[in-house]
Parts: C-alpha cells; sequence; structure tokens
C-alpha cells in the first residue's frame, strides 16, 4: 500500500547529510521544511517535495490530510528492559520514604527481586506483559526498541528471555533489537567466577550460534561486575560477533567508560557520574552517550553532564531504560521533557537524540532515525503547529498518528 502525507506544516527530517549521527553543532540541526507532502511506496520513503509528482497521482495513494500538523521522524528507544515479571511497587514506596537503590539492593532486593519473578514466568506470560509494554511505548512515538536479557541470570533463562525478545520483534508492528545482558547481576548460590564462566563458555556461545542477541552489555558498576569481567565479557562477545554496548557510571565512575572506548561500544549508557577524564576517554571515539534522565527523575540522583559531552563534540542519544527498578515508564516523551529541563538539552538537540542519534545506538542510522529518500518510513504526526510545542505544551500526547515501514499502526 502506498501512502501520501499531505501539506505538513513543519516536516524534522533530522536530514543527516551521509554522516552517521549528529554531534557537537550539529546536534542542533534538525533540517525543518515546510508545507511539504511524503509520499511513501513499499514501506520506504520515496519523495519529499511540493509539488506532486504524477506518478504519485497515479498510484492512488491513501492520503493523510498533515495540514496544521508537525512530521517527525518515528523514535528509537535504543535501552530498555521490558522483558520482566512482577513488579517492585514496595521498593518504590520505600525509597520514596528515603531508603536508596543500593540500600535496597544491598538488603536482597533490586534486580534480584525480578529474577525470581522472571524465572517463575513461562515465556507465553512474559510476551504478554512485553507485548503490552510495546503498544504503550508506540502510543508514545516509538517505532523501534532495543530489548535487554538480564532477569535470568543463568543459561536457561537468559535464553527464555531473548527468545521471547526475538518473537516480539516477529509479532509486534515495531522492530525490536536484542542486547544480552548475562552481566547484570550474580546470581546467588555461585560463586563469581562460576557465574562468569557460564556467561563466557555457556551463554554467548548459544546465544550468538542463535542469532538471538546483536549486542552484548554489562553493568560495569562497583558491586557488580568489574572493569575486568567487562574486559572478558567483551572479548569473548566480539569473537561470536556480538556488538558491545555499556551500562556504566551510573553511581560511580570506576573506569567503563575507558573499557567501552577501548572495545569499540556502539554506546555507553546511563553517565550519571562522570568527571574530566571520562569525557575525555569519548573524545573523539564513534561511541554515542545514550543518556537515561528518568532514572535521574525516578531515582532522584545526579543528571549526566549533557552539556558538557555535546560541547565536547559527543554524540549523545536519550533513552527511556524502562525497567521495573529504576524507571519504570516506557514514556519516550517524558524523558525528552526532563532533557530539555534538566540536562539542559536544547529541543533540538533532543529530537536528534530520540530519533537519528538513538538510531546511531543501535548501529541502523542508515536505515531509520531520519526522513530521508530511501529511509525506511518511520513517521510520526503530532497535532501541533510547530515542533516546539511537543516540549512546549508539556505533559500532553500531542502524537496523532504513528507510521512504521509505511503502514499507520497507531
Ligand atoms: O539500567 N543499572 C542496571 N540496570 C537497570 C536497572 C535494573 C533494575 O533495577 O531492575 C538500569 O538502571
Ligand atoms: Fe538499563
Amino acid at each position: 500500500m502506498n501512502l501520501l502525507i499531505e501539506n505538513a506544516k513543519q516536516i524534522i527530517t533530522c536530514h543527516t547529510r551521509g554522516r552517521r549521527f549528529k554531534a557537537g553543532k550539529y546536534q542542533s540541526e534538525i533540517s525543518l521544511i515546510e508545507n511539504e507532502s511524503i509520499f511513501v511506496e513499499n514501506g520506504r520513503i520515496k519523495w519529499i517535495g511540493k509539488k506532486l509528482p504524477s506518478y504519485v497521482k497515479k498510484s492512488n495513494p491513501k492520503k493523510i490530510n498533515a495540514k496544521n500538523k508537525t512530521v517527525l521522524p518515528g523514535f528509537v528507544d535504543s535501552h530498555t528492559h521490558l522483558v520482566f515479571a512482577g513488579d517492585r511497587d514496595n521498593e518504590f514506596s520505600m525509597r520514596i520514604k528515603g531508603k536508596t537503590y543500593e540500600e535496597i539492593a544491598k538488603a536482597g532486593g533490586g534486580i534480584i527481586s525480578t529474577v525470581k519473578a522472571t524465572k517463575k514466568a513461562s515465556k507465553a506470560e512474559l510476551k504478554k506483559l512485553a507485548k503490552h509494554r510495546i503498544n504503550s511505548s508506540i502510543g508514545f512515538g516509538v517505532t523501534t526498541i532495543e530489548a535487554k536479557s538480564g532477569y535470568g541470570l543463568d543459561t536457561k533463562n537468559e535464553i527464555k528471555m531473548l527468545e521471547v525478545i526475538y518473537e516480539l520483534n516477529k509479532e509486534t508492528p515495531i522492530d525490536v533489537y536484542a542486547t544480552f545482558l548475562g552481566a547484570h547481576a550474580f546470581p546467588k548460590h555461585k560463586s563469581k567466577k562460576e557465574y562468569i564462566d557460564e556467561i563466557l563458555y555457556d551463554m554467548i556461545p548459544q546465544i550468538a550460534k542463535r542469532n538471538l542477541a546483536t549486542f552484548i552489555d554489562t553493568f560495569c558498576e562497583k558491586n557488580y561486575f568489574s572493569v575486568d569481567d567487562t574486559r572478558k565479557i567483551f572479548m569473548q562477545g566480539i569473537n561470536f560477533g556480538l556488538v558491545p554496548k555499556l551500562h556504566t557510571n551510573q553511581f560511580y565512575s570506576i573506569g567503563g567508560i575507558e573499557t567501552a572506548a577501548e572495545f569499540d561500544a556502539i554506546s555507553v549508557d546511563h553517565l550519571e557520574v562522570m568527571n574530566g577524564k571520562d569525557i575525555n576517554a569519548l573524545k573523539g571515539t564513534n561511541t554515542i552517550a545514550c543518556l537515561l534522565p528518568s532514572v535521574s527523575y525516578f531515582l532522584d540522583i545526579s543528571y549526566a553532564p549533557a552539556r558538557k559531552l555535546i560541547d565536547a563534540g559527543i554524540p549523545v542519544a536519550l533513552a527511556t531504560d524502562f525497567n521495573p527498578g529504576s524507571a519504570m515508564s516506557e514514556n519516550i516523551q517524558l524523558v525528552m521533557s526532563l532533557a530539555v529541563q534538566m540536562l539542559r538539552m536544547n529541543i533540538e538537540e533532543t529530537i536528534n537524540a530520540v530519533t537519528i542519534n538513538g538510531a546511531a545506538s543501535l548501529g541502523i542510522s542508515h536505515n531509520v532515525g531520519s526522513i530521508e529518500v530511501g529511509k525506511q518510513a518511520d513517521l510520526l504526526i503530532f497535532d501541533v503547529p510547530d515542533y516546539k510545542h511537543i516540549l512546549y505544551h508539556f505533559g500532553v500526547n500531542h502524537l496523532k498518528t504513528v507510521i512504521k515501514k509505511g503502514k499507520i499502526i497507531m
């Protein structure tokens, strides 16, 4: 089916002109065009312009009137933990009363409590819960999402989670990319060495052989996985064709960023705690800084130094980190609002961070993340006359239509 989006008041193209991401002063460049139309054929953008070519008219496309509306590329949520069972509402109550995330984890709560619930759940149960959450993400404009394992912590249950993610990619309207995060926490009843060996020699080979993940991640943090552990896991992941991505600098700076840069990680995520050395380690690399301000909001911890990163020429992406412990929200528009208000990013930088730079964090910015002829037609239509209103008129979802591969999915 062909589709014609007619006469949009604004189209924010996020055009890359061949670059993989937008960094430094280019992160503010959104390539706005006005009063133009977009023609989509076979799921791809075929034409953008004012005066319809005759082949567009002849193809008798389905039409959407976008008068007074604003079109953006579909949002890419490049960091989530959306497959899990159970909830942590009790921990939430405890945190509100003053306990910290780290204190709760030390007392046996945190990631381990979600591991217990996720191990008990069947694949069908996990998938049903995750599908519901993906629908919620779509409602905020997400057309591509990443999802991590990491609540199994043994071979059987890590693979179970990755199988669920694989099936979600087939059975939901959006693209779902998988990250293997066996190194999310240490399971009880195994030594650290035993568990790391299981990741290296059992999980990674099986996962790679079955093509169940694109990326490999560790939670590189004090009391979790060290720089040495991360090195071993990245090395083995790379040997099996997985691409490194890293959770680091959420609570402490322990050298995770330097390790990520050394392994040419596609992204480093969190970065709430950064020193000058950490910023220098990222300069001039191909690694995207993926910031997760919902975590800072939800856990009441510091916000990542987005301005310093952007001013140092480092490409910044934004994602939800949707998970039951540190960011229980699928709302990527809330992330955008926090970016503007709390990270001091400007509106244009923020839009690029959830589109083209989000796509670059998943290695897919040649195909999605911007509105360009030839790219996949993942498009959002907002009922606002100017893109700034998406963030200026805050706390309200102005999204009217979501298009994925040329199909209207909401
Ligand atoms: O990205 N920091 C590690 N992992 C998640 C939290 C997972 C959880 O608390 O269940 C995060 O914040
Ligand atoms: Fe995370």
